[in-house]
Formats: structure tokens, C-alpha cells, sequence
């Protein structure tokens, strides 16, 4: 069980992080003064534009209390500890990360729920451990990595799917041309996010190795600014 993470050395919240997070997210995910100023509901309410509670909603509605569910990485407020509710004690909820400062907090939010467990490890990467996971989570991951980063993920979330069960990715998507916030978007992905384009340019099914082999849903929301696609492996 991966608790109780103690705090480190500043140097140590940078070790092993990969380079798109030191050279863009830094201020936003990796720097732990800022991180500590940054977690809270009403940056992430501020971020989304209002949208936050229907999109977290719109994760938590796929989550069947009891079953086992992995979120690939940590958000901001009080996500993480609302789906580990939802979950349960008769399920099991896996958290990963891959900078330390961001396992702190998740350590921190889920510590009195015995049946979570957080990980630092890439989502690109990580494997479970023992039965396969019935739902997979990726909540605003993509936008935010390389276009090689988002095939790895994708297809490692993918890969862990058994039959019957689910991914979900809560994410951007191409806003609707009379949708004035996209161009406010341009601006912020140009100057913040040079990751987040592409997800306007692409359908996140084409990251997929083998995209036939799942059934995908996707909804949009806000004038087409975010997406929530559903994979089931039928
Ligand atoms: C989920 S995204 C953004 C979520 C949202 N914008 C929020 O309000 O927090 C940010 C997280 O992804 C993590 N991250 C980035 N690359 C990752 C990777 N390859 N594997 C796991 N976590 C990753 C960052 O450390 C950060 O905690």
C-alpha cells in the first residue's frame, strides 16, 4: 500500500518528472508552492468555465460502487476522493501520477479510505496488479501530453480493458465555430498548452492501435469545448 508519503526536498518534486511537465507544467503541476495554492475546487470551476460538476459527473455516473476503477492521474479539489467514494470499501480505487508532488495530495485526500491505493507511475506505462480494472479514467490527461504520450496511454488503458469494461476520457475538443470561448482557447493553448491542440484536430478513437475492437461513444459539451468519450470493449 503506497500511504503516508512523507514530504520531500524541493530538488526531490523534480526527480524522474518527464521534461514536457518541467518545461510546461511546471507552474501548473510540478512546482509544489504552486501546487498547494492550485488545489482547490475553485480552480478547477475557474478552468472549466462552470463546466466542472457535469463533467465530473458525467465520469462518476460510469462508475458501478463496488467494481474496480483506476484514475490515471490526479485533479485537482475533491474528484479523486468523490470517486473513491463512489467506489466504495467492497471495490478498489487505484490512483497513479507521475510527479511527486501531485501523489502527496492524492495521498493526502484518500488516506482514510482503505480500498484506494496511490501510485507514482506513467499512465503510459502502468499495469494492474492483479484482476484487470472494470473502468479506466483519464480526466483532462491527454491534452496535456505529447501526441507519442497520448498513443501510449490511450493503448495502455485500452489494453487493460476485459470484456465489458470501460474507459472514459473527460477532455478538450474542438469548440463549435459560433462558440466565442474557442478563441479565447486558441490564445491559452497557444501560449500554455501546445499539447491541446491536437485534440481538436483528432477524434481520440484514432490514437486507438486496433479502434474496432471497442465501441465509442462520445458527447460534448459546452458548445463543443470538452468530450466525453465512453470505450466498451464489447
Ligand atoms: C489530469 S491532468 C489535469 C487535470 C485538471 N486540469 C485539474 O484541474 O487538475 C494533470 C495531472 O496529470 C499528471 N500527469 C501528466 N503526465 C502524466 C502521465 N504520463 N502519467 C500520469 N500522470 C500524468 C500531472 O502530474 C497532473 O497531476
Amino acid at each position: 500500500m503506497t500511504r503516508n508519503h512523507p514530504k520531500l526536498d524541493e530538488d526531490l518534486y523534480y526527480e524522474g518528472v518527464p521534461d514536457y511537465m518541467t518545461e510546461v507544467y511546471d507552474w501548473a503541476y510540478v512546482d509544489p508552492k504552486r501546487v498547494r495554492l492550485l488545489d482547490r475546487n475553485s480552480v478547477v470551476k475557474t478552468l472549466l468555465f462552470t463546466n466542472d460538476q457535469r463533467l465530473m459527473q458525467s465520469y462518476l455516473d460510469e462508475i458501478t460502487p463496488g467494481s474496480r476503477v483506476w484514475q490515471v492521474a490526479h485533479v485537482y479539489g475533491d474528484l479523486v476522493a468523490r470517486a473513491a467514494d463512489k467506489v466504495g470499501p467492497a471495490g478498489a480505487f487505484h490512483l497513479t501520477d507521475i510527479t511527486p508532488i501531485q501523489i502527496e495530495h492524492g495521498s493526502r485526500k484518500l488516506a482514510a479510505k482503505p480500498w484506494t491505493r496511490v501510485v507514482r507511475a506513467d499512465a503510459a506505462h502502468w499495469q494492474a496488479e492483479d484482476r484487470p480494472y472494470d473502468l479506466i479514467c483519464s480526466f483532462f490527461l491527454l491534452h496535456e501530453v505529447p501526441e507519442d504520450k497520448k498513443y501510449l496511454i490511450v493503448n495502455n488503458i485500452l489494453d487493460q480493458l476485459p470484456k465489458g469494461g470501460k474507459a472514459v476520457f473527460v477532455d478538450y475538443h474542438r469548440p463549435h465555430p459560433l462558440q466565442p470561448i474557442g478563441w479565447l482557447l486558441r490564445g491559452v493553448n497557444a501560449w500554455l498548452e501546445p499539447f491541446a491542440k491536437a485534440l481538436w484536430d483528432r477524434e481520440i478513437c484514432t490514437y486507438a492501435r486496433n479502434p474496432a475492437a471497442f465501441a465509442w461513444q462520445k458527447k460534448t459539451f459546452f458548445g463543443g469545448v470538452y468530450q466525453r468519450v465512453v470505450v466498451t470493449h464489447a
